[in-house]
């Protein structure tokens, strides 16, 4: 089900139109991020949909509802850190809730739960600034989240924190998504972030959707020269990365199939990534065993079955 439908909008300042007629679409519980190069509206459209910016033509409806102005049920994270400077970590996760005249244990309660929750539960009583860029971070998505949004906002949330933290708070983010479920909109220009965050990706280009279609699609069936370049030409190797060895191994046939376990050093989990096993394999060679989560064998998996060609025959039955 729609939850969001942008129809018709259009933003213009000036002589600059930033967004052309753009209609879109984001369903219940997907995450989807909005991708594009420097310039090409995606913030324009992220400020439309939070009502901190007015279209100057068409419409965005929530639930239905026209959106006219900010509301609690859209929960924002940005890139530069919004934190109030003077309220502690926990003041800060307990702001809207107090703002809406929660009861002061009921507050502290869920705002606990979130900060447990993005890993921070040692720093309730610390300020925003005795903290990193990723913590910050971390707090800032406590605090939307403790509102209970129906969807979450989010522009460039990790852009300002070094490249490991920004790993480690994408796969924490991921993790955190599993567990709670929200709609997200997620702006980057990262095209790496989008492929490992996304269940959509709403690729702009000049104020326009370019091509708005699954992380799978978008790689394998770019639909302009502009997507195929801006997807890069590793696009097969980031496909890989979006698929389990256990879809492209060879089974083995059931006689033979699970009975019996491997000690050796050299096997690979069904679960890893297609594109982490083609590194293992680069550094074995041959074909490696592929193991189920008790350990047992389940098929075979080598370089030979990394193809485009088996990619694609386990794309079309998905
Ligand atoms: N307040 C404004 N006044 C005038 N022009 C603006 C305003 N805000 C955005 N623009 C213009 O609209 C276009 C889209 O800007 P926007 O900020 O949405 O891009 P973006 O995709 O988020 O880029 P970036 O990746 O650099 O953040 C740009 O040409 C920008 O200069
Ligand atoms: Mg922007």
């Amino acid at each position: 089900m729609n939850i969001l439908s942008v129809r018709g909008v259009e933003r213009r300042f000036d002589t600059t139109l930033a967004l052309q007629a753009t209609d879109f679409d984001v369903a219940e519980n997907d995450f989807v991020t909005i991708l594009g190069p420097s310039g090409c509206g995606k913030s324009t459209l992220l400020r439309i949909v939070a009502g901190l910016d007015v279209p100057t033509a068409g419409n965005v409806l929530l639930d239905g509802r026209r959106i006219t102005s900010p509301g609690a049920d859209r929960g924002m994270v940005f890139q530069s850190y919004t934190l109030f400077p003077w309220l502690s970590v926990l003041d800060n996760v307990c702001f809207g809730l107090r703002e809406r005249g929660m009861p002061r244990p009921q507050q502290l309660d869920i705002a606990h739960g979130f900060l447990q929750k993005v890993g921070l539960q040692g720093f309730a009583n610390h300020y925003p600034k005795q903290l990193s860029g990723g913590m910050q971070q971390r707090t800032a998505l406590a605090r939307a989240l403790a509102n209970n949004p129906r969807m979450l906002l989010m522009d460039e949330p990790f852009g300002a924190v070094d490249p490991i933290t920004r790993e480690r708070l994408q796969e924490e983010f991921l993790r955190i998504q599993r567990e709670i479920q929200k709609t997200i909109l997620f702006v980057t220009h990262d095209i790496d972030e989008a492929v490992k965050l996304a269940d959509r990706i709403c690729l702009m280009r000049d104020g326009k959707v370019e091509q708005y279609a699954t992380p799978e699609n978008l790689l394998a069936y770019p639909s302009s020269d502009f997507v195929r370049d801006f997807v890069g030409a590793d696009r097969e190797l980031k496909r890989l990365g979006r698929v389990s060895v256990a879809s492209l191994m060879r089974p083995l046939d059931g006689a033979e199939g699970g009975s019996w376990k491997t000690e050796s050093k050299n096997s690979v989990p069904g679960t890893l990534s297609a594109r982490d096993a083609l590194s293992r394999l680069l550094e074995a060679g041959g074909e490696l065993p592929v193991l189920d989560a008790q350990g047992s064998i389940i098929g075979t998996i080598s370089l030979n079955d990394l193809t485009v060609a088996n990619m694609d025959q386990h794309q079309r039955k998905a």
